[in-house]
């Protein structure tokens, strides 16, 4: 069986760190239909692999179907990330083919190009929607609620009219009123899972001495690795 991409092992060797708690977001750049670029900020969820394929890592990132990042990524199935972990000094720029995976309910268009990792997810029968409820479930409470607010972007008349949206949501089984099953629902059918299937990564190592930057190179399932100048 293929082992992690040293990459991978980079990565999470660096998030586990210490000096490194509480780093949990990058930056995510897409490209619009007129082909300008658009970044912001998304919070990193999960690393995932098809069985026995560690070398084949997804990442797996949160996100609101309504968003303008979401059009972007259906037009332009590519993204790159930044994320700098300041404590350790390590910046990761990961690129790769993305997939949004919606609700069931809202969208039956296709999901994205085919990429090798998660097809070969799909092929094991990997339960796309449990993992989308599953995380969706396991955010905090005032986390869920931003699911029911209008869609980021839209226009307000005040800063105040917020005070009125939601300010949280229980979990799938603690719902108690009709009013809270319907807000859950409605948030649940905006919550999307983003996954990004790295085929390139390029690793700088800014503490180290001298410093460090690695480029990998996904080739059908295998990973090169060059040094190249920081
Ligand atoms: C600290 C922080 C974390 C965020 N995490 C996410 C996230 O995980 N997923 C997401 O879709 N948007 C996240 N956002 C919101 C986006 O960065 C962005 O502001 C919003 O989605 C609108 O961007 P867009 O118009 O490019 O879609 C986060 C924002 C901040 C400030």
């Amino acid at each position: 069986m293929a082992s992690k991409p040293r990459w991978r092992s980079g990565l999470e060797n660096a998030m586990a760190l210490p000096e490194n708690k509480g780093q949990m977001q990058y930056q995510l750049a897409t490209v619009d239909t007129s082909g300008r670029p658009h970044v912001r900020t998304v919070g990193f969820s999960s690393i995932i692999e098809p069985a026995e394929h560690p070398h084949l890592p997804v990442l797996i990132g949160i996100t609101d179907v309504r968003t303008p990042k979401v059009t972007d990524m259906r037009a332009n199935p590519y993204v790159e990330l930044c994320w700098f972990l300041t404590g350790s000094k390590d910046q990761f720029r990961i690129s790769g083919p993305v997939r949004i995976i919606p609700s069931p309910h809202v969208e039956s268009a296709a999901q994205g190009e085919s990429t090798l990792a998660l097809d070969k997810l799909s092929e094991q029968g990997f339960d796309w929607e449990k993992k989308r409820v599953a995380a969706f479930d396991s955010l905090p409470p005032f986390m869920r609620a931003l699911w029911c607010k209008p869609p980021q972007g839209s226009t307000i008349g005040s800063y105040e009219v917020a005070n009125e949206w939601l300010k949280t949501l229980s979990k799938s089984n603690q719902l108690e009123s009709e009013e809270d099953k319907q807000n859950f629902e409605l948030a649940l059918r905006n919550f999307a899972l983003l996954v990004i299937d790295p085929i390139h990564v390029d690793w700088v190592e800014a503490a180290a001495s001298p410093q460090r930057r690695t480029k990998f190179m996904r080739n059908g399932e295998d990973w090169s690795e060059e040094f190249v100048v920081p």
